[in-house]
Parts: C-alpha cells; structure tokens; sequence
C-alpha cells in the first residue's frame, strides 16, 4: 500500500510551476527593449488623444510577440485613465468580425454582455462610445486566423472616417509572413501603416531567458547550469524559439521528478528533446488528412524493412524510392478498404509531408533507375507508426 506522502510530498525539482507554463510572463523581458519601446511611442498618441498608425507586427513563434505586447498592455493601461482602452484579442478563438467586435465592445463598455446583438448594433454601440473622444486599440494576436479580416479591417476604417473625434487602431500580429499576399490591397495598406518585426533568439539569448526562469521556478541546486545552456542552444539551433526551449526545459525537469532524481542534467535535456520533437511530430500528424497519413505509415514500414532495391552508390543511407512507396501506400490502402489515390496525388502528398518536416526528399541522380525521387524518414519509424496507427484504427 502506497502511502499518501508521495502524493502530496513537495517536489524536489519544482518550485513553482506556473512559471514554466508558456502563459506566465517575466516582469522582465529580455533582449525585447528595442520592440517594446518602439511600440510604446507607437501606441503613445492615443494617450494624448490622438489615433495612433495601425501596426503589423511579425515574427515566427516563440519570439515573444505575445508576451511583449501584453506587457505593453499592462503599461498602457495603468496611463490610460479612460482616456483610452487597449484590447487584447487572441484570434484563435475570436476569429470572425462579429466575435472580434462583440469582445471589443464587451471590454469597453461595462454593461455590454448581451450575445444576440447583430454586429450593424454592436458598431454602432462602440461608435457611439469611441465618439467621445475616445481612442480604441484593437491587438489582434494571430491575425491570419480571422475569417472574414477584409470585412474587419473595412469596418474600422469606415468607423474613423465616420468618427469626429476618436478612432480605432488596429494592432495585428502573425507569425505567418506570407499572409498579407491574401489581403485584399485596402486592408494590406491599412493594416502596414507601420511595420515590425520580432527576430528569432540566438543560443545566448534562450540561454538567459530560462536561468532566469529556472531561478524562479525550480529549486536551488535542482539543476546543472550546463543542463539550461544545453537547452538554449537546442533551441536555438531548431529554430530561436523561446517556447520551444522552454518545453525542453520542462520536459527534463519532468523526467527527473519522475525518475526520482533530486537534479537534471545534460542527459536529461538530450532526452527531453527527443520527447519535444515527438510532441510536435504528434500535433502535426493529429492533423494529417488521412491519405497523408497512410503514405507515411507506408514510408515508416519501409524504412525498419529497408529499401527492396540494391542502389549502384552506398545503398544503405535509409532513403527509399519513391515507386517502391506507392506500391506499399496502395497495399495498405487495399487492407484498410479504402480506394488508393492517383500517382499524381500521392506525389502532392509527399511534398506536403516535406513541407512539414516529416519526411526528406531529394532527386535521384541520373541511372538509378531512371530518374526517379528518394525518400527518407525525418523521425525514427516505429515512434511514427505508433502515432499513426493511432488514427489508422479509429
Ligand atoms: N524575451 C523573453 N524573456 C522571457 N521570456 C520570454 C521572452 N520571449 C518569449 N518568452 C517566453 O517564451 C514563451 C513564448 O513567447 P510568446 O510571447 O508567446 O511568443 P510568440 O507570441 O512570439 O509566439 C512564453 O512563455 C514567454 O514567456
Ligand atoms: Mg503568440
């Protein structure tokens, strides 16, 4: 019989955990002074009454785009005094114009809760309201997932040009670059009044960013230094994202809890981040049409049998051809009694597996069997197979 102390002991890795999880913002950000102020004398006209410039800002994940700009939130309205309000809207979930303007209008207006309400009232409201002189900042977090932005965007210009006094300023943020090229040419240049753009991290700087996470939310002597810069040039080699860093640095904090161990190290790191990498492997398959799924299933199968065909140069460096994969992707299909889709489709897919990093494709050169594509494996197989037959079996 186990006792309850093991339950409820403290841990001896943990200090405090929320300071680990991707939400808590630091009261200092580091290596983000330059965005943050030029973003606070971008924003800083609506404090004296004035419409700001529209921003756009962009950076890939993990850049601090999110946690900056909640900072500068917090800043900006402790000076506000009602003179102004700045709203924070994350897009994933507030993705259409009516449920963009609705949270808008509930932010500023007390009292104004009812659903129900049809978007043409629901401007009208926040006109009425902004045209007292009142200047309404609207951050957009993950822009690109708005449907429908065109039809937002056009709405708050026709709300300035019908204002007097007032306005609405629109904060967007992605980290999608090539999303503009969708928007019609009106929202493009409304949106880029102003344009900034939040660099990846280097290895120094994820390094510094979580000791001083660690400093906070672990306990003292319950990890290597060693262990938080291998983590950081992990990270940074990946891609210089912090949140990435910063579920590797969970995750080996994690695995020595649950090993009992009163410390990590750098062997929990390494470990750590072959658990990250399946994560993220897991998410993206998660979200694979099924057929993708199969050729990567076929791909999987063929890589822990090896290649049926010897190759005239060094045949053993795990890459498949291509043909050899179709005909292992129809097989399964004919298991699974699904109609197998064309060679041509199956080509489309393995360029989108590429795309994902799920896979490696490179020309054969010319004689291997004609001309044809070589395929490898980007994750170890029977991981892959796992995830897959997963959503196989359903
Ligand atoms: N400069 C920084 N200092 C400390 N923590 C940071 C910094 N930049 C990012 N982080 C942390 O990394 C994680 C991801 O940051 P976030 O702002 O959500 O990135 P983005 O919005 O660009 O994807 C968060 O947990 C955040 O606290
Ligand atoms: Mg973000």
């Amino acid at each position: 019989m186990p006792s309850f102390d093991e339950f409820i002991s403290e841990s001896r890795i943990f200090k405090d955990r929320d300071v680990l999880s991707p939400h808590y913002i630091p009261d200092t950000l580091h290596f983000r002074d330059h965005q943050i102020r030029e973003l606070m004398s971008s924003l800083a006209p609506a404090l004296m009454g004035k419409k700001p410039r529209n921003t756009f800002i962009y950076g890939k994940t993990g850049t601090g785009k999110t946690c900056s700009v909640k900072q500068v939130s917090r800043k900006f309205d402790e000076k506000a005094e009602g003179k102004a309000r700045i709203v924070y809207i994350n897009c994933r979930i507030h993705n259409k114009p009516y449920r963009v303007m609705l949270k808008v209008a509930k932010a500023v207006m007390e009292g104004f809760d009812k659903q129900g309400y049809g978007l043409p009232h629901i401007y009208e409201r926040l006109l009425e309201w902004a045209g007292t002189g009142k200047q309404v900042l609207i951050i957009l977090d993950e822009i690109d997932m708005v449907k429908n932005l065109d039809e937002l965007l056009y709405m708050i210009t026709r709300a300035n040009d019908e204002l007097e006094a007032g306005g609405f300023s629109v904060i967007g943020i992605s980290n999608k670059l090539l999303f503009k090229e969708d928007l019609d040419p009106r929202s493009k240049s409304s949106l880029y009044e102003r344009e900034m753009v939040f660099p990846p991290y280097t290895a120094n700087q994820l390094q510094k960013i979580l000791h001083q996470r660690a400093e906070l939310g672990f306990q003292p002597g319950s990890f290597t230094s060693g262990a938080i810069n291998l983590a950081g040039a992990i990270a940074a080699q990946e891609s210089g994202d912090a949140r990435y860093a910063l579920k590797i640095l969970s995750r080996a904090a994690e695995m020595a809890e649950e090993a009992d161990k009163g410390k990590f190290t750098d062997a929990e790191v390494k470990a750590a981040r072959e658990l990250v990498e399946l994560d993220i492997v897991r998410e993206a398959i998660d979200k694979l049409p099924e057929n993708h799924q199969v050729v990567l299933y076929a791909v999987a199968r063929l890589s822990l049998s090896g290649s049926r065909y010897a190759r005239l140069d060094d045949g053993d460096d795990g890459y498949l051809f291509s043909g050899e994969i179709y005909e292992e992707y129809t097989s399964l299909c004919k298991k699974l009694r699904k109609p197998p889709k064309t060679a041509r489709s199956y080509r489309s897919y393995l360029n989108d597996l590429e795309m994902l990093g799920l896979l490696t494709c490179v020309e054969s050169g010319k004689g291997i069997r004609g001309h044809t594509k070589l395929i490898k494996l980007g994750h170890p197989p029977r991981e892959l197979m796992k995830i897959v037959s997963k959503h196989l079996e359903e």
